[in-house]
C-alpha cells in the first residue's frame, strides 16, 4: 500500500473480473446510448462524428476514467474522502469529491424523471396504452404523462425506490449481482431490435443517415459537444468511477479495463443506432433527438412492424435495464461516502439519499406541469441540472481530476498504482497515460470549457 493511506478494513467489493465489468460497463451504459449517443451521431456528421467521438474519448474521456479509478483504488475511500487520504494536506482538492456528490444529486433528479417514463412505457406499452401508429396519438399519450404532476412524481419515486433496494443489499451483492445478470440481458435485447430492424425496407437509408461520413459538419460546437458526450457516456469527472474503483481488487489492470468499458459502451452505442433508424426511416420519421425519439417516434414506428407490440415493450425494458446501471453507479456516490464518513449503514445513508433525491428530483419531475413557469437562468428545472451537470461540472471535475493525479499526487505514484506495483509490464501505456493525463486531456478540456462558456 503507498505511504499515508489508511485502509479501512472489512470493505464491501467486487468479488471477481466480471463483476468489475459489469457495473463499470453498466455504469457508462444508460439512457445516453439510446438517445443521445445515436441522433448526435446522425445530426452531426455520421461516421466523422464517431471518429471525433473516439478522439474526445481518447484524449479526455479514456484518461479521467483511468485516473479516478486508480485514486479509488488507492484509497479505497469514497468520492470525497479520496482526496482528503491520498493528499491530506490539500483540503482544497476535497472540492473535486464534494462536486462530485452535488451532481450525482443533481444528475440523478433529472435522469430518475426520464428512468420513470421509460418504466412507466413498459406497463403502458404491455397493456397496449401507447400504440399507435399515428406519431400525433404518441405524443398526446407522452404529454398527457409528463403533464400530470402525480404521474410524473409517481413514477420517479417508484425508480428511486427500486434503485435504493438493490444499493442497500450491497455492492457484490446488489450492484455485482444485479449488472451480472442485466448486462447480457441487455445485449441480446439489442440484437434482437438491430435484427429486426436491419430486415427492414428503409435499412440501408437508415444506415447511411447513422455512418455517412460528412466532414463538413464537424464544426467546433460539434467538438464540445463530442466532448460532453464522452464525459457523460463515461461516467466520469463526477466521482462514480472513484466510488467503483475503490471496489476494485488489487489484480485490476486499469487502463485495459477502461478501454474496454469505452469501447464496448461505443458498440452497444453503435447497435442502439441500427436498431432505431432502419426502422425510422421505413416508415418515414424524422430522426429526432432526445425525449420525442424515444416516447414519441419509437411506439409510432414499431407499432407498423408485424408483432411491432411486442418490440416496443422490448424497447423500453431495454431502456428501463440500461438506465438501471447508470443509476446504480450515481447513487452509489452519495451512498458511499455518508457510509464512510458518518459511519451510518448502508440503510439510512439510502433512505436519506433516496429522501433528498425525491425532494430535489421532483422540481424536475415537475418541470412541464405546476414548475413550468418556473424558469431559473431561463431553463426548467430539468433542464437547468442536465446543463449544470454535462456543461459545467463533470469538465470541471474532469479538468481537476487530471491536474491532482497528474501533477500532485505525481508519476511515481502513478506509475506505481497502475502497474499494480510492478506486477504489470505496462510502462509504455502508463508514460503514454501520464502524457495524456498531464498535458493533452487539461488542455483540450480547457480550450473546450472556456468556448464553450464563450469566454474564448
Ligand atoms: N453514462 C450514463 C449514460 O450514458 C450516465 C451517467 C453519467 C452515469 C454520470 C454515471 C455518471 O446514460
Amino acid at each position: 500500500m503507498a505511504d499515508g493511506v489508511k485502509q479501512v478494513t472489512s470493505r464491501d467489493s467486487f468479488t471477481s473480473g466480471l463483476g468489475v465489468i459489469a457495473a463499470t460497463l453498466g455504469s457508462a451504459v444508460g439512457l445516453g446510448n439510446i438517445w443521445k449517443f445515436p441522433s448526435l451521431t446522425g445530426m452531426n456528421g455520421g461516421a466523422a462524428f464517431i471518429i471525433v467521438y473516439i478522439l474526445a474519448a481518447f484524449m479526455a474521456g479514456v484518461p479521467v476514467m483511468i485516473a479516478e479509478l486508480m485514486l479509488g483504488r488507492r484509497s479505497r475511500s469514497d468520492a470525497l474522502s479520496t482526496f482528503r487520504v491520498l493528499h491530506p494536506k490539500g483540503g482544497q482538492w476535497g472540492l473535486i469529491g464534494a462536486a462530485g456528490v452535488l451532481s450525482a444529486f443533481l444528475i440523478l433528479a433529472f435522469y430518475t424523471e426520464v428512468a420513470g417514463w421509460v418504466v412507466a412505457y413498459v406497463f403502458k406499452s404491455a397493456s397496449g396504452g401507447v400504440l399507435s401508429t399515428d406519431p400525433k396519438v404518441t405524443s398526446a399519450v407522452f404529454e398527457k404523462l409528463i403533464a400530470d404532476p402525480y404521474q410524473a412524481v409517481f413514477w420517479q419515486c417508484f425508480v428511486l425506490v427500486c434503485v435504493g433496494a438493490i444499493i442497500v443489499a450491497g455492492v457484490s451483492k446488489g450492484i455485482e449481482k444485479t449488472t451480472k445478470r442485466l448486462m447480457p440481458v441487455l445485449l441480446v435485447i439489442l440484437v434482437m431490435i438491430g435484427v429486426r430492424s436491419l430486415m427492414l425496407p428503409g435499412a440501408a437509408a437508415g444506415l447511411n443517415f447513422l455512418f455517412r461520413p460528412d466532414f463538413s459538419k464537424v464544426t467546433g460546437g460539434v467538438l464540445l459537444t463530442a466532448m460532453g458526450l464522452a464525459f457523460f457516456k463515461l461516467s466520469v469527472g463526477m466521482g462514480t468511477m472513484i466510488t467503483y474503483g475503490s471496489y476494485f481488487t488489487k489484480e485490476e489492470n486499469l487502463p485495459v479495463t477502461a478501454l474496454r468499458v469505452m469501447l464496448a459502451d461505443l458498440a452497444v452505442s453503435i447497435l442502439a443506432g441500427i436498431a432505431i433508424f432502419p426502422a425510422v426511416f421505413t416508415y418515414g420519421f424524422k430522426p429526432e433527438a432526445g425525449p420525442s425519439l424515444l416516447f414519441i417516434t419509437i411506439p409510432a414506428v414499431f407499432s407498423q412492424i408485424p408483432f411491432g407490440n411486442a418490440f416496443v415493450v422490448l424497447f423500453f425494458v431495454l431502456g428501463a435495464i440500461a438506465a438501471t446501471g447508470a443509476m446504480l453507479s450515481i447513487m452509489e456516490v452519495p451512498v458511499a461516502y455518508l457510509h464512510q464518513r458518518f459511519s451510518m449503514p448502508r440503510l439510512h445513508a439510502t433512505a436519506l439519499t433516496v429522501i433528498l433525491l425525491a425532494l430535489i428530483g421532483s422540481t424536475a419531475a415537475l418541470s412541464s406541469s405546476v414548475l413550468a413557469g418556473v424558469k431559473p437562468f431561463g431553463m426548467t428545472f430539468f433542464d437547468l441540472y442536465d446543463f449544470l451537470t454535462s456543461n459545467l461540472l463533470m469538465p470541471i471535475g474532469g479538468f481537476f481530476i487530471c491536474l491532482f493525479a497528474g501533477w500532485v499526487w505525481g508519476p511515481q505514484k502513478v506509475k506505481a498504482a497502475l502497474s499494480n506495483d510492478g506486477e504489470l509490464r505496462n510502462s509504455a501505456v502508463i508514460n503514454l497515460f501520464l502524457f495524456l493525463l498531464k498535458y493533452v486531456a487539461p488542455v483540450s478540456i480547457g480550450i473546450i470549457l472556456l468556448r464553450g462558456l464563450k469566454i474564448l
